[in-house]
């Protein structure tokens, strides 16, 4: 399907049917700062993957339609099992998520612990599985206080993102052995583009994910968290923005900032997964109530843990 954000007749019936069918269904929308304009825009919230965990947890809704991708609909099942938890379009997945398997955390974790506990942190861009095996889970927006949070003694394994694992090295000081993994849209960014970005807007502050490369990161003026990036954008004086990080962004942040400008670091940082879903797939899944993710009982508690502690930071204790 063609990615569009012209508003039409018809999405303006489609818009009318999802919002008497949010209320019908008693459902709550989700969508993350990813998702397409139009997606965003129909939301009941908006937010980066801690705002939308922490919106998950809290919501009396009895349903709750997920706009992103498969591993945020499982972590809103793993906090929320008495919900219906329904992802639009069942394929929309992460490929970092997706580089490392529980079989590989297991055998990783016996190769490292030589008879002391190893703590692992994963980044909530995990399956449930991955989040069963995992001590505390982290996001673009708490990584630091995450690791902060575990005791010095132990030794830390960051999974999956190798360039998040780097970022929190360099700010916290901690060894932390990790994953080779990488999100490809933020792993692809060259120096040469934000270079290039930099030169053509020479005023503009450089905002970058921590799921860049390392050499990205250290062009950078700012390294956010997606909604991070919303909030910065809105209290700094600055008035023009180059972005590295995927452009579903750019919707949110000019929203949000009007009279500011915001450039991608790179046009073609798109995240196809991100795309999937649009109105009528939202639609269709609130008439059908399908399809639903479910993350088994047993996965579930022991993955629930891992999400609790993070939530719980700066009071985790580990
Ligand atoms: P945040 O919105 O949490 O910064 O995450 C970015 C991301 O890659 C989600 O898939
Ligand atoms: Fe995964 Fe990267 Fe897409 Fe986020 S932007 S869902 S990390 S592939």
């Amino acid at each position: 399907m063609a990615y569009t954000t012209g508003i039409t007749d018809e999405s303006k019936d489609i818009k009318d049917e999802i919002k008497a069918l949010l209320h019908k269904r008693k459902a709550i929308l989700l969508a993350h700062n990813y998702q397409r304009p139009e997606v965003q825009d129909i939301a009941d919230l908006c937010g980066d993957s801690l705002e939308l965990s922490i919106k998950a947890s809290q919501t009396d809704a009895a349903v709750i339609v997920f706009c992103g991708v498969h591993f945020m609909a499982e972590t809103a099942s793993i906090l929320c099992p008495d919900k219906k938890v329904i992802l639009p379009v069942s394929n929309a997945g992460c490929p970092m998520a997706d580089m490392i398997t529980a079989k590989e955390l297991r055998r990783k974790k016996e190769g490292l612990s030589k008879g002391k506990r190893v703590i692992v942190i994963s980044y909530v861009n995990t399956t449930a599985d991955i989040k069963a095996e995992t001590d505390i889970c982290c996001t673009s927006a708490n990584v630091i206080q995450v690791v902060n949070s575990v005791d010095t003694s132990r030794q830390i394994f960051m999974t999956p993102d190798k360039n998040l694992a780097q970022y929190a090295i360099k700010h916290t000081g901690r060894n932390i052995v990790y994953w080779e993994g990488f999100c490809p849209v933020h792993n692809n960014l060259t120096v040469g583009q934000v270079r290039e970005a930099k030169s053509a807007h020479p005023e503009a502050l450089f905002l970058a994910h921590p799921e860049c490369p390392p050499e990205i990161l250290d062009l950078a003026d700012e390294v956010k968290s997606t909604s991070g990036m919303i909030a910065y954008a809105g209290s700094s004086e600055s008035r023009e923005f180059i972005i590295g990080t995927e452009i579903g962004i750019l919707h949110p942040l000019s929203k949000a900032n009007p009279g500011k400008s915001f450039f991608p670091a790179d046009p073609g940082m798109i995240c196809s997964d991100m795309k999937k879903i649009g109105l009528r797939e939202i639609l269709t899944a609130l008439q059908t109530m399908q399809p639903e993710v479910k993350v088994p009982r047993e996965i579930r508690e022991k993955a629930k843990g891992a999400v609790d502690r993070m939530l719980a930071i700066p009071s985790g204790d580990l």
